[in-house]
């Protein structure tokens, strides 16, 4: 979504100043990818009560919640193909153990279609024609967009709801596949999304509010802004003692080596924990602005400090 808010700013048509917490680290490695892992098969499980060991199953996407339902599945004894249009998510999935592949080479053998990259008609009619009988078919990404869900209600395809959020569409021949969800987000559709990892993401999002309301008239214009790093340092370091979680504090000498301040932040602003976001891929294209990055108010670094 951060990159809709982005093309509302190029259009002049963003009220408001915004802030894109979803390309924050915290967000996207809980909300995108840890909260997928899991919830990949949590998903599939309670609609379609599946094995996973030994399926087939092309994932679409290898950003962050590609990675978290590829790394699920595999682990779940899952053979695992990968789609991406990006050379170095694809360079990852490769180097992570996964065979990069069009959709178009193994729509036919596959057990499994998952959509994670937050586009659209990634999964066409045509596709659909060709998948094996009893095909699983879900999305993980953006809305309702990835798979062509519309290309289904014609009249020679029979649809027959066999339980919530469970849907056979069923070819002339007596093909059928099974639609989960209607091609909505599978996670939130069909299973639960864990308080820990709505705290995350809620603690970010709050954050970012405080922000925007303490800072002085003038200071955001009617632009798109990320949070500093330090923020997402402070969100995780609350979550830390849920985990019993010692972290090691730098001495004085360390900090000078590495000329960093004592109390974070420990990674410059344009760091990314093993992703590239959105936002940053796309640094210097025509289609987005460069990154304006927010250095918090003192009003907040001083809410954050009282807190801790
Ligand atoms: N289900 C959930 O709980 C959940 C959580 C967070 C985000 N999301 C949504 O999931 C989507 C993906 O999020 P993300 O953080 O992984 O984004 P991301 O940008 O990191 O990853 C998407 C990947 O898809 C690739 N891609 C784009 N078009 C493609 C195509 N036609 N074929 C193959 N690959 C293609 C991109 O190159 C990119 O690497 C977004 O729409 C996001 O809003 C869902």
């Amino acid at each position: 979504l951060g990159g809709q808010l982005y093309q509302l700013s190029k259009a002049g048509k963003l009220c408001v100043p915004a802030m894109n917490v979803n390309d924050s680290v915290t967000k996207q490695k809980f909300d995108n990818l840890y909260c997928c892992r899991e919830s990949i098969l949590d998903g599939l499980k309670r609609t379609t009560d599946m094995m996973f060991g030994g399926k087939q199953v092309v994932v679409c996407g290898y950003g962050e919640v590609g990675k978290g339902c590829c790394a699920a599945l595999k682990a779940m004894g899952s053979i695992v193909y990968v789609t991406e249009i990006d050379p170095i998510c694809a360079l990852q999935a490769c180097m992570d153990g996964f065979r990069l592949v069009k959709l178009n080479e193994v729509i036919r053998q596959v057990d499994i279609v998952i959509t994670c990259t937050g586009n659209k008609n990634v999964v066409t009619r045509e596709h659909l024609d060709r998948m094996k009988n009893s095909c699983i078919v879900c999305n993980m990404g953006h809305s309702n967009t990835e798979i062509d869900v519309a290309s289904l209600r014609t009249p020679e395809l029979t649809w027959e709801r066999v339980r919530s959020q469970v849907d056979h569409v069923i070819w002339p021949d007596g093909k059928r596949i099974v639609l989960l969800a209607e091609g909505r987000l599978l996670n939130l559709s069909c299973s639960t999304v864990p308080t820990f990892v709505l705290s995350i993401t809620a603690t970010t999002q709050a954050l970012a509010l405080i922000e925007l309301y303490n800072a002085p008239e003038g200071r955001y214009k009617q632009d798109v802004y990320l949070l500093p790093k330090k923020m997402d340092e402070y969100v995780a370091s609350l979550h830390l003692p849920t985990f019993d979680a010692h972290l090691t504090e730098l001495t004085d000498e360390q900090a000078k080596y590495l000329g960093l301040n004592k109390n974070g932040p420990f990674k410059p602003n344009y760091y990314r924990c093993l992703g590239l976001p959105r936002n940053q891929r796309h640094l210097g294209s025509d289609e987005l602005p460069a990154l304006e990055l927010v250095f918090a108010s003192p009003t907040t670094y001083a809410y954050m400090n009282s807190e801790k």
